[in-house]
Formats: C-alpha cells, sequence, structure tokens
C-alpha cells in the first residue's frame, strides 16, 4: 500500500479506496442477475445483461489485480483509446436494476462521440461512481440525462440529475475524500473520480441548485 501522503491523491489506490470500487461491480453484477432471473426476460436482454455481468467480473478482477500488482500510476500505465458512447452504454446497463426499481428515467444524448485516452476500467470507474451518485440523489420517478459532446480539445460528459442537489457548504468539500452526507456513504467515490479524471489531464466540475438537481461535467482530452 501507498504512503499517507499520496493517500489523498490517489484515493482509488488506498485499501479502502480498492475496496469501495470493487464494490461497484459486485453490486451491478446482483443487479443483473436479478433481471436476469425473470422468466419473461426477452432473448435479446438476456444475452445483453450477462455480456454486462461477465464485463463487470473482469473489472473486478482487473481492480483485484491492480491492487495486488500495480499501484503505478496512471502516467506510466499503458493507454487505451475508449469510444466513449459504448463506455456511457455499459455504464447505463451496469446499473439498469437500480433504476428500474426507482423509476428513474435515465436516457443519454450523444451529441457527438469521441475517443478517450485512459485505462478503461478507470473511466468505468468514473461513470458508475458519477452514475451512482445521481441515482442515490434522486427520489422515486426522478430522471437522470448523461449528455455526451466535445469542443476542440475535450470530450465533454455531462451528468445531469433532478435530484435533491447539494448545498453551498457541500460544495466546497465534495472532492475531499471521506467526507459524505450520506448515512451509509464512505465519501471517496467523487475523490477518486477527481483523482482519474485529473491523472489523464481532464477535469471535473458541478453545478448543483439545492432541492433541484445536480450536473456534474467531466472533460478528458481527445483520444483522437
Ligand atoms: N448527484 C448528486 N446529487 C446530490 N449530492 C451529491 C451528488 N453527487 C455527490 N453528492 C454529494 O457529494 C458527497 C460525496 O460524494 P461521494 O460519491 O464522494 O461519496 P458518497 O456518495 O457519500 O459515498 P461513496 O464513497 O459510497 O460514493 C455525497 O455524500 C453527497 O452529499
Ligand atoms: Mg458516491
Amino acid at each position: 500500500m501507498i504512503e499517507n501522503q499520496e493517500k489523498l491523491q490517489y484515493p482509488e489506490k488506498t485499501a479502502v479506496g480498492f475496496a469501495h470500487e470493487i464494490k461497484n461491480p459486485i453490486t451491478a453484477v446482483r443487479g443483473l442477475l436479478q433481471l436476469l432471473a425473470n422468466p419473461d426476460l426477452p432473448a435479446p436482454k438476456r444475452t445483453l445483461y450477462s455480456e454486462v455481468a461477465i464485463e463487470e467480473l473482469d473489472r473486478a478482477n482487473q481492480l483485484l489485480n491492480n491492487m495486488v500488482y500495480d499501484n503505478t500510476p496512471l502516467s506510466y500505465q499503458t493507454l487505451e483509446t475508449i469510444d466513449i458512447k459504448a463506455a456511457v452504454n455499459k455504464a447505463m446497463l451496469s446499473y439498469e436494476q437500480a433504476i428500474q426499481v426507482k423509476g428513474i428515467q435515465l436516457q443519454a444524448n450523444f451529441m457527438s462521440s469521441f475517443k478517450a485516452l485512459l485505462p478503461k476500467i478507470q473511466l468505468s470507474q468514473v461513470l458508475v461512481n458519477l452514475l451512482k451518485n445521481a441515482v442515490e440523489a434522486c427520489s422515486e420517478n426522478g430522471s437522470i440525462t448523461i449528455t455526451v459532446s466535445k469542443d476542440d480539445n475535450f470530450g465533454i460528459i455531462s451528468i445531469k440529475d433532478n435530484g435533491c442537489g447539494i448545498s453551498a457548504e457541500a460544495l466546497d468539500k465534495l472532492f475531499t475524500p471521506f467526507f459524505t452526507t450520506k448515512k451509509h456513504g464512505t465519501g471517496i467515490g467523487l475523490s477518486i473520480c477527481k483523482s482519474i479524471i485529473e491523472e489523464a489531464q481532464g477535469c471535473i466540475k458541478v453545478h448543483s441548485i439545492l432541492g433541484e438537481g445536480t450536473e456534474f461535467i467531466v472533460k478528458l482530452p481527445l483520444g483522437y
């Protein structure tokens, strides 16, 4: 494990960070198995959910491998170009069960597509943590919109919900490791997102109105 000083810089590389990140694919697989247990599920959906469940298990395995073998910062890792549309669709599917249970309307708008240049597993971590927060913020029948666009230099992903919103006081501390307002939160999801995104030379911003909703905007350098 890494030294104390680095823990705040790379929260995803601490023991609690790894545990936190492995819980996400486990939760996803559990939800997908619940969907697959429906005997009336059409065959194409059965195939799709099974594929995503396997990918999520692979992701958990990769996270464990990283924990055991590799604490290398992103700048020294092999970078991959990832199709953002495929990554967003996969993150949405991995949360489908929780979304269905809460009756949340989730939609994605692909204004443009782009390739992101970072390890695939890390882009999944960012998308899943932001989507999880949005789902948790929404009440029953809430709505979440993911919009993918780009400007000259950056690919842009916006995740917008009409959930509880964030107080001005909490906004100041949002990305600080272990800051949480949730009864069962650990408060490291956003600090992990920030660490991964900044390591990839991108940035993350938030706009929120208490009681109305929140938008997280992630900018990542274009892969090409
Ligand atoms: N979409 C959102 N709407 C409202 N509040 C949010 C949203 N996303 C994050 N927050 C606030 O930011 C805090 C920190 O989020 P973060 O994801 O880091 O931790 P957490 O969700 O509390 O716990 P966990 O580590 O399990 O993800 C949350 O406790 C919540 O107060
Ligand atoms: Mg969270």
